[in-house]
């Protein structure tokens, strides 16, 4: 069974099946204004904030039939009545003759032809804009003329997104509708919540008269509500009610008589839904996009934003699937979770405190680097604003307020009110900043610490660079009885919550490699104090490692608070740790020999099929002693899951012991894009990669969840286009150090760094997986593998011959 298919060309994933087993999405906008619309036409939105000012009511539990947030209705005359049908399908589900939604760069085009008519609904918000702009060509492709209504719906949620579900009192009596006819004759319809009269008001408008309106559900459903959304009774009645509502559950439905369509002649209706201070502050901009040449305009340049963010790294590999994933929908998804962290989703619903994550952010910056280094950058300004005196982080924080809060650490009752690894997360992402794109006076600028007085004013601010400092500092200073980081609420893994006095040998791995970041960077600001203070901490953190977390085969993963190891051959469950493998490499504690011992116990005990599994074996019953991982059967999200943020380190490792056929094995068993063939195990859109995937402990082995706002974009990003195409930025230039599969001739980049354009051009004569032999730059040969920045603008050739297998693979 497939419900779609890949268009590369035209770069969307067109949906031919609209019963997909989940609904699938897309993004329009960004934070500032957008939010996901389903492949039925659904739509979350929001401005700024899905938590705190929330626009339209999706409640993504309910069954997929189901009307959530928009919709459209058309219908003509039939009998004494009207024949009604969305060309969405849902909600009324009528039989279509033709059914696509074209799920594109930050856009969704749904295609499809019902009884004669023919409707494409092109749905975005501008680049920049606050606007969710609905561009509906309507079609008559029968052979006679048809008299046609079309009535667009939207439903309100109350601001405040939890609100709506925790009040149904008070929300229902604080919400209200008008109607503004303005000088064109056509009618806007407001809705606000009485607090924000003057300040903030949604607005639902079109660019066609509009008969009669309705903004009360009940009304427009009829029959106090016994009429439904498949069969809203009203659009049996010739008018709607004209009704401004002034309480109750508010809606946006517009009836537009656009009269008689002949055949083959195109109307063309375009709403627009938005949120401004006034109806009179919103006038100019509603008015652009009544314009459809406006809109023309605003499509082609969110095409063109789209065109340059990709642009600036194409790769030409001799595998399609991983073509198709690096060329667009990688980056697209890297684009998407910065903007969104783990905040608003399918899954992630945007309720609450949750906001942007400190760790989680830290992370999808260092994966939009190549193609928007300022939004990156945007990004590490808010977080290093939410890290504390200390040098440790808040976990997380709301993106309108900047307030922060310690995450679910707040849950439990004298549990440590820190993550052990959160602040370190943003040495990786300020240094692969600097690398990119040289702008050392970042590290100058001065950012306050998060703590702040009675007046809201921080006690204190320091450079860039200090906050980094200060995040070493913390973890230098915060170890247990081994003289390992004390694990605090958790690490990376948010669901092992030992006992107070555990330590982490992920964060003591997660220091190394960001002590690495900073040795490098301090060796290339001249500071060699610094470097031999890093070296220092780095070395004397290797040897703990070393001496105390080697288990015979592979690495322990936890030392709880009495001493004995987590993630250990002597354990019944979770013996044996993805991460406690992966990244004792990525931190190069781990010696040659240990390197590959730890990673064949990762393929003997943790890979599957379709994918590498966090750990094994799951737990299998609640333990309150180690935490979240026990809610969880065994074969689910963290305890033996597939979680795939992981997959890629393991791959990243493979990669530095020079294994590249097995790098790639791993690469492309979670390929989204191979999903396509077999979709009913997997469900999910096959064009992201999802949070997590079942393990083969589960009996739905294989099925995956929680798309879209995951690590895995940036990090599964970062070991196929810097590991295993091995084109990665270093202070001094662009290095090539590929580790692909041995079979592989090669392949081609085209990299934009630094004011020029790389084209790479990688030869692989012997095959073998990772060496290079000879580097030549615009037909020069140059000594060793780091190509320099040349800042001017133009083109350069760089040849590559890779061969001798110098790492032995
Ligand atoms: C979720 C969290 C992330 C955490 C991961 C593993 O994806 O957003 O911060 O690292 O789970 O527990």
């Amino acid at each position: 069974m497939q419900y779609g298919y890949f268009d590369d060309e035209h770069r969307e994933y067109v949906i031919t099946n609209p019963k997909t087993p989940v609904k699938w999405i897309n993004y329009v906008g960004t934070l500032a204004f957008g939010g996901i619309v389903d492949h039925t036409g659904g739509a979350l939105i929001c401005k700024e904030d899905p938590a705190l000012n929330r626009i339209t009511k999706y409640i993504s539990q309910l069954p997929s039939s189901e009307f959530k947030g928009e919709t459209l209705y058309l219908r003509f005359k039939q009998g004494e009545g009207y024949k009604v049908f969305s060309p969405y399908f849902v909600p009324t589900l009528d039989r279509y003759d033709l059914y696509e939604c074209h799920v594109g760069l930050g856009y969704t085009r749904i295609v499809s032809e019902f009884y004669g008519i023919r409707t494409e609904a092109t749905i975005f918000v501008p680049s920049g804009g606050s606007r969710e702009i609905r561009d509906i060509r309507i079609t008559n492709v029968s052979d006679q003329p048809l008299e046609i209504d079309a009535i667009p719906v939207v439903e309100y949620t109350h601001f405040d997104a939890l609100k709506q579900f925790t009040n149904a009192d008070w929300v229902p009596q604080t919400v209200q509708s008008k109607a503004y006819h303005d000088e064109n004759g056509l009618l806007i319809l407001t809705q606000c919540a009485f607090m924000h009269k003057d300040t903030r008001i949604n607005t639902f408008t079109s660019n066609h008269p509009v008969s009669s309106f309705e903004s009360d559900r009940r009304w427009f459903l009829g029959d106090n509500e016994y009429g439904t959304w498949a069969n809203p009774l009203s659009l049996q009645q010739e008018k709607l009610g004209d009704y401004e509502a002034q309480r109750g559950d508010n809606i946006a439905a517009l009836l537009h008589r656009l009269g008689v369509i002949r055949p083959g002649q195109t109307t063309r209706l375009i709403t627009q839904l938005g949120q401004d201070e006034s109806v009179e502050k919103a006038l100019p901009v509603i008015n652009r996009y009544r314009d459809p040449e406006q809109v023309d305009r605003a499509f082609d340049e969110l095409a063109a934003f789209w065109d340059a963010y990709l642009s600036n790294m194409q790769v030409e590999t001799p595998d399609a699937n991983t073509n198709s994933l690096l060329n667009i929908h990688n980056p697209r998804q890297c684009y998407i979770t910065l903007n969104w962290s783990r905040y608003l989703s399918l899954y992630q619903l945007g309720f609450g405190a949750r906001g942007i994550g400190f760790r989680d952010s830290s992370q999808d910056v260092t994966g939009v680097l190549v193609g928007a280094p300022e939004d990156g950058k945007e990004l590490i300004h808010k977080l290093l604003q939410a890290q504390k005196r200390d040098g440790s982080a808040m976990h997380q924080f709301n993106p309108l307020t900047m307030v922060a809060n310690e995450g679910d650490s707040r849950e439990i009752e004298g549990a440590p009110r820190y993550y052990s690894d959160d602040h370190l997360w943003i040495v990786l992402a300020v240094t692969a900043y600097l690398k990119e794109t040289g702008d050392f006076a970042f590290l100058d600028e001065v950012l306050p610490y998060y703590e702040k007085d009675r007046e809201e004013h921080p006690f204190e601010s320091g450079t860039v660079l200090d906050h980094l400092r200060r995040a070493i500092e913390f973890t230098w200073n915060d170890v247990g009885a081994h003289g390992l980081p004390l694990l605090g609420f958790a690490d990376w893994n948010d669901t092992v919550n030992l006992r107070k006095g555990a330590e982490s040998l992920f964060t003591a791995n997660l220091f190394g490699k960001a002590l690495l970041e900073m040795i490098e960077l301090a060796r290339h600001l001249g500071d060699e104090e610094s470097v031999a203070r890093y070296s220092d901490y780095y070395e004397t953190m290797k040897r703990r490692v070393n001496e105390q977390a080697w288990d015979g085969e592979w690495y322990v993963r936890y030392f709880d608070a009495d001493g004995s190891p987590v993630g250990s051959h002597t354990n019944t469950a979770g013996q044996i740790y993805a991460n406690g493998q992966s990244w004792p490499v990525i931190s190069g504690f781990a010696s040659p020999e240990r390197a590959k011992a730890a990673l064949e116990a990762v393929y003997r005990r943790l890979n599957t099929r379709n994918g590498i599994k966090l750990s094994a074996p799951g737990y299998n019953g609640f333990d309150p002693t180690k935490g979240g991982i026990t809610t969880y059967p065994p074969g689910a999200k963290e305890n033996g899951g597939i979680f795939l943020h992981t997959n890629p380190w393991v791959i990243i490792a493979e990669t530095t012991v020079g294994n590249g056929d097995r790098a790639f094995e791993y690469y492309s068993q979670i390929n989204p894009v191979a999903k396509n063939d077999k979709i009913d195990e997997f469900e999910c859109e096959p064009y992201v990669y999802p949070q997590n995937i079942l393990g083969d402990e589960h009996p739905q082995f294989g099925l995956a969840r929680n798309s879209w706002l995951t690590g895995t974009a940036s990090w599964a990003y970062q070991a196929a286009t810097q590991y295993i195409l091995g084109v990665k930025t270093t202070y001094e230039g662009l290095q090539i150090n590929p580790c692909i599969p041995r079979q592989w001739d090669g392949f081609k980049v085209t990299r934009e760094f630094r004011g020029a354009v790389y084209q790479v051009v990688v030869r692989n004569p012997d095959h073998v997986c990772k060496g290079v032999k000879s580097v030549k730059v615009d037909g020069k040969e140059v000594a060793g593998n780091v190509v320099p920045v040349f800042e001017d603008g133009k083109t350069h050739r760089v040849e590559v011959i890779i061969g001798e297998d110098i790492q032995g693979c």
